[in-house]
C-alpha cells in the first residue's frame, strides 16, 4: 500500500524545471519517475501546470509540485500499489479535467510511473518484467535521430527529426552499433560541406541544408557512407511533425517551395517515400487533417509505416478515429501526452487491436529517467524512439535497454521487421 507521494522540481534536458514524483510504500518499495516535456504539442494533448511569471522563464512547476503534496498524496494514500488502473482513475477523479490541466499532466506523469516502479521494486523484479507478467517480449526496434530539425532546431529544415532504423540487425546492440556508423559518417560529411552547427534539441546533428531533399539525399549518403545498405541493413525514418508546418488549409515548407496544399503536401511526402530509402513516416499531416492523413496511407501505407503523433496524442479514442478513416497503420505512445500509464496503454492496446505498430516514444525535453525502456519492452511495443545518439537523456535509454537485452540472454527475442504492420521488402 501507498505509504507516501511526494513531488520536487528537478531539471530537464533543455534546463527546464520539471516534476519528479517519489512513491514510498508500506513495504518500503520506492519509486521514482520524472515528467518529460514536448516542444512540437498537439492540441488535443494533456497540459502540463506551469507557473508563469518570470522565474525560470515561466516553465516553474511549484504549483504541480504543490499539487502531488496537498492533493494527489492524500487521494493515493493507502491504496494498493499494484492496481495501477485504481491508482490512474483516482489521478484522473481528482484533477477532473479532460487535459490533465488542473493538476497539471507533468505532476499526473510523474505519480503515475512513480506508483508503477513502486510496485514493480515491492515485486522484486525489473519494471518491464513486472509489466509483461510472464508473457513473452520482443526487444524494441530502436528509431534513432541522425538530424534534428523543426521545432528542436530553431526551424533549419521544415521536417523534425531524420532517423535510422535497423530492422535487420538481430539484435538492440547490433543496431546500436550500425547507427553509431551512420551517425558519425553523417557528422563528417556535413563538416565536408559546411560549418556544423552543433546538436539539436535530441541530439542529432544540427542540419545546414538548403532544402528538405538535400537533408534526405545526406541522410542517403551517409548510410551509404557508413558501409551499410540503404534501403536493406538501414532505412530513413521520418517525423515530419506537420502539426508545425500548417493544417488542412495548407502548409508551408519554407526550405523548399513554400507553401502547399493539403493535396500536394500528402503528395510530396509520397514522392519522398518513392525516392529515398523510406520505412516510416510520422505525422505526415496536421493533427485535424484526416484527409491527408488517409491519403498518405492509402498510397504507401502498404510498405511504410504511418505513425500517428500529435493527430493521436496517446489517446485510444482518436487511435480509432484514425483507424475508421484509415488514416494511420501506427500509433506513438508517449505517457504524459495523455497523462496516466493505464491511458497510455489503452492506446496502445487500441493500436495493437488493429493491426497496427507501436513505438513508444521519448518527448524532446528528457531526463535520466528510464522509464520508457521498460514500457517499450514490458508491453511488447515492438518499437522505441528516444531522440539520437549523443547527450545522456538519450543515451540513458538505449543503454537501459542494453541491460535489458543483455539479461535476457539468449531468450532476447529483437522485434526487428516484426514491429510493423506492413511487411518489408
Ligand atoms: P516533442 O517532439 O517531444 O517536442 O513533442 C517529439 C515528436 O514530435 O515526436
Ligand atoms: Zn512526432
Amino acid at each position: 500500500r501507498i505509504a507516501s507521494v511526494t513531488g520536487r522540481q528537478l531539471w530537464d534536458s533543455r534546463g527546464r524545471p520539471t516534476v519528479e514524483a517519489e512513491v514510498i510504500l508500506e513495504s518500503g518499495a520506492v519509486g521514482r519517475a520524472i515528467a518529460p516535456a514536448g516542444a512540437s504539442r498537439g492540441a488535443h494533448e494533456a497540459i502540463d501546470l506551469r507557473d508563469g511569471g518570470t522565474a525560470y522563464g515561466g516553465f516553474g512547476v511549484n504549483g504541480a509540485v504543490a499539487g502531488i503534496g496537498a492533493e494527489i498524496a492524500p487521494a493515493l494514500t493507502g491504496m494498493d500499489a499494484r492496481d495501477q488502473a485504481a491508482v490512474d482513475a483516482a489521478l484522473c477523479a481528482l484533477d477532473g479535467t479532460p487535459n490533465k490541466a488542473r493538476l497539471g499532466a507533468n505532476a499526473v506523469v510523474a505519480v503515475s510511473m512513480a506508483v508503477l516502479h513502486a510496485a514493480a521494486a515491492h515485486a522484486r523484479e525489473p519494471l518491464w518484467r513486472y509489466l509483461a507478467n510472464g508473457a513473452k517480449v520482443r526487444i524494441p526496434l530502436p528509431e534513432i535521430q541522425i538530424f534534428g530539425g523543426g521545432a528542436h532546431a530553431g526551424r533549419r529544415t521544415d521536417v523534425q527529426d531524420f532517423m535510422v532504423m535497423c530492422p535487420k540487425a538481430g539484435s538492440f546492440r547490433r543496431a546500436l552499433e550500425i547507427t553509431d556508423d551512420v551517425y558519425r559518417a553523417a557528422g563528417k560529411l556535413m563538416e565536408a560541406k559546411g560549418p556544423l552547427t552543433g546538436v539539436a534539441d535530441e541530439g542529432g546533428w544540427w542540419p545546414n541544408f538548403s532544402s528538405n531533399e538535400d537533408a534526405l539525399d545526406t541522410l542517403t549518403r551517409a548510410i551509404e557512407a557508413s558501409g551499410h545498405r540503404a534501403g536493406d541493413e538501414v532505412y530513413i525514418s521520418l517525423d515530419i511533425a506537420a502539426n508545425e508546418l500548417g493544417d488542412a488549409s495548407g502548409y508551408s515548407l519554407a526550405l523548399d517551395d513554400g507553401r502547399l496544399t493539403s493535396e500536394e503536401m500528402a503528395a510530396r511526402i509520397v514522392e519522398w517515400a518513392k525516392r529515398y530509402p523510406i520505412l516510416s513516416i510520422e505525422d505526415p499531416a496536421g493533427q485535424d487533417d484526416w484527409a491527408a492523413m488517409a491519403a498518405v496511407t492509402a498510397a504507401i501505407g502498404d510498405r511504410v509505416q504511418i505513425i500517428g503523433d500529435d493527430v493521436l496524442v496517446t489517446n485510444a479514442d482518436r487511435v480509432e478515429r484514425a483507424a475508421e478513416a484509415g488514416a494511420c497503420n501506427a500509433a506513438l505512445i508517449k505517457v504524459n501526452q495523455v497523462g496516466t500509464v493505464t491511458e497510455a496503454k489503452a492506446a496502445l492496446d487500441a493500436a495493437v487491436a488493429r493491426g497496427w505498430g507501436a513505438i513508444v516514444s521519448a518527448r524532446s525535453g528528457e531526463s535520466e529517467d528510464v522509464t520508457i525502456a521498460h514500457l517499450a519492452t514490458g508491453w511488447n511495443a515492438g518499437q522505441l524512439k528516444v531522440g539520437s545518439f549523443t547527450r545522456s537523456e538519450r543515451m540513458a535509454k538505449w543503454n537501459e535497454m542494453l541491460r535489458i537485452e543483455e539479461s535476457l540472454g539468449a531468450e532476447a527475442d529483437y522485434a526487428g521487421a516484426s514491429a510493423f504492420a506492413a511487411p518489408i521488402a
